[in-house]
């Protein structure tokens, strides 16, 4: 079963508008020169570029704006808040949902993060939940508890149909922005784990078709080793995503097995 290669870019809270613009139009520049059928870009900007990045990547067949975050409910008095119908307005099509940084940060729960996939899936947003331990959590044996436990709470209230839409991604927390990557063996190891228990729940003809993107220090020196690996569907990237010869450079190490 063949399943596209994402390569998504999550800018966090960083750069200006116009460092914002740049950027795009340089990645907008470029892509095209290395992108195939299989291939998709989504660029996770933050909430007040969202409109206009999308804007500038609007009808690019292949490359899609994300936010990183958003509120489950469709409006109401939720002061600060973004919600789906809002995104939608704006033509953005992904979000991410459950990033460590939110769940440690701003103490977002299993079950308040499985709210927000159903009501991004009920929105047609494309939600990527993202999973992954703490270095404490592998270094005590309980890597596949921890990835079980979010795997279940936030998705497996879906029904085969809605998690067709879901992207996953595995980024280990001790490989967000320490520059130390998962071995792509490590990775694929937690992303064939992930598929079996996707496998267990809906089955094979749901679980291979769900891609599972790798985030955690990727960049243009290790993506390839770590993308050629089958369980490996993309990649999530935040410090590389922000320069565009980094984000080129990924894009390009996407192996041709996958073209
Ligand atoms: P880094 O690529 O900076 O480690 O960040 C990964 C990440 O958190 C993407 O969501």
């Amino acid at each position: 079963m063949k399943r596209n290669t994402i390569i998504a870019g999550n800018w966090k809270m960083h750069l200006s508008y116009p460092e914002s613009v740049q950027l795009t139009e340089q990645i907008l520049s470029e892509y095209k020169n290395y992108i195939n059928n299989h291939t998709k870009i989504i660029l996770f900007v933050p909430f007040v570029y969202a409109q206009s990045i999308a804007r500038l990547c609007l009808h690019r067949g292949e490359i899609y704006v994300g936010v990183q975050n958003m509120y489950p409910e469709k409006s109401g008095a939720y002061t600060g808040e973004i919600s789906p119908t809002m995104l939608n307005s704006i033509g953005i099509k992904a979000v991410i949902i459950g990033h460590s940084e939110r769940r440690t940060l701003f103490h977002e729960k299993d079950e308040f993060l499985a709210k927000k996939v159903k009501s991004a899936l009920e929105h047609h947003l494309i939600p990527v939940f993202c999973v992954g331990e703490t270095f404490e959590e592998r270094e005590n044996n309980q890597t596949q508890e921890v990835i079980r436990t979010q795997v279940t709470k936030g998705l497996f209230d879906l029904s085969s149909e809605e998690i067709k839409n879901v992207i996953i991604a595995y980024e280990p927390v001790w490989a967000i922005g320490t520059g130390k990557n998962a071995t792509p063996e490590q990775a694929q190891e937690v992303h064939s784990y992930i598929r079996s228990l996707l496998q267990t729940q809906y089955g094979s003809s749901v679980s291979d078709t769900i891609p599972i993107l790798y985030g955690g220090s990727m960049k243009p020196d290790n993506a390839a080793q770590i993308l050629q690996k089958p369980d490996v569907d993309g990649g999530l990237i935040g410090g590389a995503s922000l320069k565009a010869q980094d984000f080129i450079a990924i894009l390009q190490s996407v192996p041709q097995s996958n073209a």
